[in-house]
């Protein structure tokens, strides 16, 4: 990882580091990725006002994230299958996230369950909820969060249906990798990453381990999961979910002025402004496309967070210009996990933060608070 310098940098170590199949899916956006697009081509077209000779001596990125004190606005995100990119990925990322004093979402479809990552890392992390149709079993994640001590439920609002990724189902995706000739060809030409898994806590969605049909095979369990969503989840479900949650809620997924101010009357400390990294609705609009109109309408009646097409600190720096008060990322450190474990995330890390902190001084901003639509040039947003 010497020659590492930018993320793209680690995107290209992992996709030569980790099997095909696990690359593209973290890659990959849903349909023609029509939305995954613009979450960058946006994001490029909007430009940063270079100011000079500004004292930037005393610079200060820290702030807080629904309370939590934090060296950088900066979380990472919920993503699946975390622990397919590198061995206990879930329990690595989570390490480097709290090393860098930043918050770790687990996802609900983790390899490392709440449980392997409670046991595994010293402070408290977050826990991403899907709301699927067995409520009972959603209720027991809740109860299984809570005696983890997860400092926040982040309930994910934009997968009643799951968009469909053309690649996952060319490079028939299973969990653990199903034993077709391609596959076992492809992971024979990373000894490292197959090695690793081996070693690994586990090779299945360890939060649903009991849960899944004790009868089904690897490759029927991925469109079980997607049969278990539920198409007729509505705001309801959002009231039923807080009664049930002691902690702070942060609703993930919002990327409509309306369910913006909806989701922010629910009494949520956080929504995210999200359109889940271009992977549900394509032709949707690229989430900093969204972002400030929705900032503008809930004002301060809820923190808004913000993820999609983050790829530096000059993305952070416009999404925080635009109305965010922190961002989470979500390929940006899966690239690093891919490339180089704990450490590749660490990296991730460290690179979106100092793109950050150069990006402000030659913005001729100190502080985070400073930060606002002045630093976007004219006609850059
Ligand atoms: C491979 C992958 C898996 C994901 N899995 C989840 C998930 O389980 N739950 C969730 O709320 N969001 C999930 N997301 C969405 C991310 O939390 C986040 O919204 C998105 O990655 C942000 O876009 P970015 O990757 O451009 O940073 C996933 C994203 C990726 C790339």
């Amino acid at each position: 990882m010497r020659n590492v310098t930018c993320i793209e940098d680690l995107r290209q170590l992992s996709r030569r580091r980790i099997p095909k199949m696990f690359f593209d899916y973290a890659e990959a956006g849903s349909y023609a990725e029509e939305t995954l697009r613009a979450n960058r081509a946006d994001m490029e077209r909007i430009k940063l006002r270079q100011r000079v000779l500004v004292d930037v001596s005393r610079q200060d990125l820290s702030t807080t994230i629904i309370g939590e004190p934090v060296p950088l606005p900066l979380g990472l995100g919920p993503v699946a299958l975390t622990g397919m990119q590198h061995r206990d990925g879930e329990i690595a990322a989570c390490r480097a996230a709290q090393a860098a004093g930043i918050p770790y979402c687990l996802s609900t479809m983790s390899i490392c369950s709440i449980e392997d990552v409670a046991e595994s890392v010293g402070k408290p992390f977050w826990f991403q909820l899907y709301v699927m149709k067995d409520r009972g079993f959603v209720k027991s994640l809740i109860e299984r969060a809570a005696t983890a001590k997860c400092s926040a439920l982040v309930l994910t609002i934009d997968l009643q249906v799951l968009g469909q990724r053309h690649c996952d189902l060319k490079n028939g995706l299973s969990v653990p990798p199903a034993i077709r000739l391609r596959n076992v060809l492809n992971i024979m030409t990373k000894p490292s990453w197959g090695w690793g898994m081996l070693m690994g806590k586990r090779k299945t969605f360890g939060n649903l381990a009991g849960y899944t049909p004790s009868d089904a095979n690897v490759a029927s369990l991925a469109s079980w999961i997607s049969t278990q969503f539920d198409p007729a989840l509505s705001w309801k479900d959002v009231e039923w979910v807080k009664s049930l949650w002691p902690g702070k809620l942060i609703i993930k997924g919002v990327l409509d002025v309306d369910d913006a101010r909806l989701a922010a009357k629910t009494g949520a400390n956080a929504i995210v402004v999200s359109n889940h990294g271009g992977r549900q609705l394509d032709g949707a609009p690229s989430s900093i496309s969204a972002l400030p109109r929705i900032a503008e309408a809930v004002g301060n009646d809820v923190e808004v967070m913000f993820d999609g097409g983050i790829r530096s600190g000059q993305d952070l720096m416009r999404a925080l210009a635009l109305g965010a008060r922190s961002c989470l990322i979500g390929r940006a450190y899966i690239f690093g996990l891919g490339a180089g474990g704990q450490d590749g995330v660490a990296r991730a890390i460290e690179i979106i933060r100092s793109e950050l902190a150069v990006t402000m001084a030659l913005c001729g901003v100190n502080r985070l608070s400073d930060i606002d639509r002045r630093v976007i040039a004219a006609n850059g947003a």
